[in-house]
Parts: structure tokens; C-alpha cells; sequence
């Protein structure tokens, strides 16, 4: 499918508003749609509280604010809905909340008895403060769509990655899923990467410790790509590495949207057998973790997001980005 005609944004109407989780990536997008960040100011109190102040009209426009609620999670999600508070009571015509990474997406359900479900918690204040439609990417699981009552645009990096890897002609890959819940979106990557499909039986011992099981399919000899959505502490990537090395498996390449790359994540990455670890730009790397991890590549989701901008202010289809990608 090609993609439809380009249609120039007019930063008039389209109002580009940016939170601090992730500068870089908001400017990116911006740069990819022509516009400049709209004018505005945070600011933080002694006492740690915030103010967020917009420094030009924005009465009747179409207003994007960009936020990944990634570390340090509570604050980038407090300021995300003070802004959006800010816009709506500015009188914004709209307002969309980008979160490239939603943050405790994996809280979405009750995994034992008297315990939150603070993804469903995060999707009720996010539209109580004003939001009328969210983008983001990549969610843990699929479902959580459906605690929002208002649009939501998902939109997936696998364009990105797959241009990526076909481009290293890495010989015919063998496509590991390191834990059943990401089979289906990783048998769909496998198909497009004309890939075969392997699985893992993964149990998590801890908030920072998993065991890896067992292999579903056939590793021997061959070269490995571990897809997973998120790499967090690493434990899920680094017990897969393991195993899959114990089965005889080639070289090892992992690829994973989110680099969360929290606690001891940077030292597993950097001692694990693996060729080549493939990020994206949805979290921030600090050049302080990415110096220690030699073989990490960072491709950016900037042009995929701004086409979801850009189709969603000129109401076009969002859904058939999913198809060809931008990235
Ligand atoms: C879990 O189901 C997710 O898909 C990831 O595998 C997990 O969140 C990664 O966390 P960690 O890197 O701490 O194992």
C-alpha cells in the first residue's frame, strides 16, 4: 500500500506541545513535520509541585501534547495531565495525548487478590483531565485499549524494526518469542521477516528475576532474534539468552520498542552473548547507560509518529500507517 498524498501541516491550527520525559523525540517529530514546538513553560516549585504555562494562543486549535510516562514514571504522568488540564482550560479544540511508552501498561489486571489495576486507574484520569483521544505504541498487551473510552490510536514499531533488520541481511532468522503473552504479535513480525517461530515458557520469580523454561521450536544452530516489547531489568532477555545459548542456538540478536533499562539492565545487556541489542527512541537513553551497552542501536519512531500526527489532525486514516510505516 503506498502512502497517502503528504499534506503539509499549518502550524496555525496544529499546536505541538512537549513534556520533559523526552525532548529529543518531540523535536524529532516536529522536524518531521515542519512545525516548531509550540511556546510554553514548566516550571518546578520548591516543594516539587509544577506549573505548566502556555506562551501563545492556542483558543480553537488542534493541540498534541508528547509525554512517555517512563521514569521517573509518577512525575512525567503528573505533568502530562497538568498540561493537558492547561490546554483544555486554554481552550484547545482538541487535545491528543502522544505516550509513545505508557507506563504501567503491565498493571492491567489483577494478577493476585487485593491489588490495583493502575493501567485502567492511569486511562480514567488521563480522559478526566481533558484528553479527547491518546497515541501511543506499543503497549504491553493489546487489551489495554480498551480502558479508554475515548480513540486511541496504537500504533506499532515493527515497520521500523523490520526495515532495520532486513536491511543487515542477516541470513534466514529464526523469531523468538521470550514469553507466550508476545506469540502473536511476534508470529505476525515472523511472517513479515519470513522469519520461523520459536516461543519460550518464561516464569517471573520477581519483579526483577524470570526463569526461562523451556523452548517451544527449534533453535539449534540457528541465528536468533528476540522480539520483546519492553526491556525493563533485562531479566526476561537475559534468561532467553541463556537458554536459548544451552540449545545450541548461532548468534543473537534481541529488539525490543521500550528501553526502560532500569537497575541492573545495563550490566546484563553489556555481558550478554548477544550481536547487537536494537532499541527505539519511545524512552530516552542517558548517553551514561547507552556508552556501557557497545552494541546498542536506537532507531527513532519520530516519522512514525508524526504521520499519525499529521493523518490524525487531517482526519485521515490512522490504521493503514500500521501497514507500510515511516520510520
Ligand atoms: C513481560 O511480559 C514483558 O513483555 C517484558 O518481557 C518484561 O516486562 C521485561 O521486563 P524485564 O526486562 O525486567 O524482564
Amino acid at each position: 500500500m503506498q502512502p497517502l498524498e503528504q499534506q503539509a501541516v499549518n502550524g496555525n491550527d496544529l499546536k505541538i506541545f512537549s513534556g520533559r520525559a523526552n525532548i529529543a523525540l518531540s523535536e524529532n517529530i516536529c522536524k518531521h513535520l515542519g512545525v516548531s514546538l509550540a511556546k510554553a513553560r514548566i516550571e518546578d516549585f520548591p516543594d516539587s509541585e509544577l506549573i505548566f504555562k502556555v506562551d501563545e494562543d492556542i483558543r480553537g486549535r488542534d493541540v498534541f501534547i508528547i509525554q512517555p510516562t517512563c521514569e521517573s514514571v509518577n512525575d512525567n504522568v503528573m505533568e502530562l495531565l497538568i498540561m493537558i488540564d492547561c490546554v483544555r482550560r486554554a481552550s484547545a479544540r482538541r487535545i491528543t495525548a502522544v505516550i509513545p511508552y505508557f507506563g504501567y501498561a503491565r498493571q492491567d489486571q489483577k494478577h493476585e487478590g487485593r491489588t490495583p489495576i493502575t493501567a485502567k486507574l492511569l486511562s480514567n484520569i488521563i480522559t478526566t483531565a481533558g484528553a479527547d483521544r491518546v497515541v501511543t505504541m506499543d503497549l504491553h498487551a493489546g487489551q489495554v485499549q480498551g480502558f479508554f473510552d475515548i480513540p486511541l490510536d496504537h500504533l506499532h514499531a515493527q515497520p521500523v524494526f523490520i526495515r532495520y533488520f532486513l536491511e543487515q541481511n542477516l541470513g534466514h532468522l529464526t523469531l523468538v518469542s521470550p514469553d507466550v503473552g508476545n506469540a502473536k504479535v511476534d508470529g505476525n513480525f515472523a511472517r513479515k521477516l519470513g522469519a520461523d517461530l520459536a516461543i519460550i515458557d518464561k516464569r517471573r520469580i520477581s519483579g526483577a528475576e524470570v526463569e526461562a523454561c523451556n523452548i517451544i521450536g527449534d533453535v539449534d544452530g540457528r541465528t536468533i532474534l528476540i522480539f520483546d516489547d519492553i526491556i525493563s531489568t533485562a531479566a526476561t532477555i537475559c534468561a532467553a539468552t541463556s537458554l536459548l545459548k544451552e540449545r545450541g542456538a548461532g548468534k543473537i540478536y534481541v529488539g525490543a520498542t521500550h528501553a526502560v533499562l532500569c537497575g541492573p539492565a545495563v550490566e546484563r545487556l553489556s555481558t550478554a552473548p548477544i550481536e547487537n541489542v536494537v532499541v527505539t527512541d519511545t524512552v530516552p537513553v542517558t548517553p551514561e547507560k547507552s556508552n556501557q551497552i557497545s552494541n546498542l542501536k536506537i532507531l527513532s519512531v519520530a516519522g512514525l509518529l508524526a504521520e499519525a500526527i499529521r493523518r490524525i489532525h487531517f482526519n485521515l486514516s490512522v490504521s493503514s500507517l500500521v501497514e507500510y510505516g515511516t520510520g
